[in-house]
């Protein structure tokens, strides 16, 4: 079974939608754990009312569930994750991490990279940076995690039009519906073993 982990922050709708399209038989893989930096996420409660198991990276202890970036490492490598998706998650991903799991970790960008990235383009930041835009389409990207934030090779946009919006609210709603077919399709892609990564462009087999 293909295994995955997934890392969340907030309200975990992302989380939620590949859930789903594993339930309904369309998605062939297990969402094996589910990493939060928040112990009070309402992607947790989730990870808890599925029986998924969690770990909140924390320097705390006391509680199982509390780990250092260190010791989730060597949980997901022990646990033989095949990727790691982040799904809303709001933490940089420190390089040791990266560097085992080179290509095999990918974010989900509520915008049309590379415009509207970087470091505190999170949230409704995107979306106002967006509104004051005055762009006709926005949209959703995946792409893979490397040490730079929202630097990595796109796989995958998935875009929508905003010509009529009159908040950047009205944006978000707009993207997160996107959100949630591109993210579970792009992980199927992974499973089939779809994705090529050339030394440019990364390809998606049809
Ligand atoms: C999504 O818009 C995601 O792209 C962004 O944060 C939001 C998370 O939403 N990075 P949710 O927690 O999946 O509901």
């Amino acid at each position: 079974m293909y295994k995955l982990a997934v890392f969340v922050s907030g309200r975990g709708s992302n989380l939620k939608a590949i859930h789903n399209q594993i339930v309904n038989g369309s998605l062939n893989a297990e969402i094996s754990v589910v990493v939060s930096n928040s112990q009070n996420a309402k992607a947790i409660d989730f990870a808890k009312e599925q029986n998924i198991t969690f770990y909140i990276i924390s320097k705390e202890k006391g509680e199982e569930f509390f780990v250092t970036y260190e010791e989730l490492t060597d949980k997901l490598v022990l646990k033989n994750i095949n990727l790691i998706v982040l799904a809303g998650f709001l933490k940089k991903i420190p390089s040791e991490l990266i560097v085992k799991f080179r290509h095999r970790i990918i974010n989900i960008h509520p915008a049309l990279l590379p415009s509207f990235g970087g470091k505190g383009m999170y949230g409704i930041n995107v979306h106002q940076a967006v509104f004051n835009s005055s762009a006709k389409v926005s949209g959703a990207t995946i792409h893979f995690v490397d040490e730079i934030y929202d630097n990595g090779k796109i796989i995958a946009q998935q875009s929508v039009d905003i010509s009529d919006v009159a908040s950047p609210e009205e944006i978000s709603e707009r993207v997160l519906k996107i959100e949630h077919e591109l993210l579970p399709n792009t992980i199927k892609k992974f499973v089939e073993n779809k994705i090529k990564i050339t030394e440019n462009r990364i390809f998606i087999d049809s």
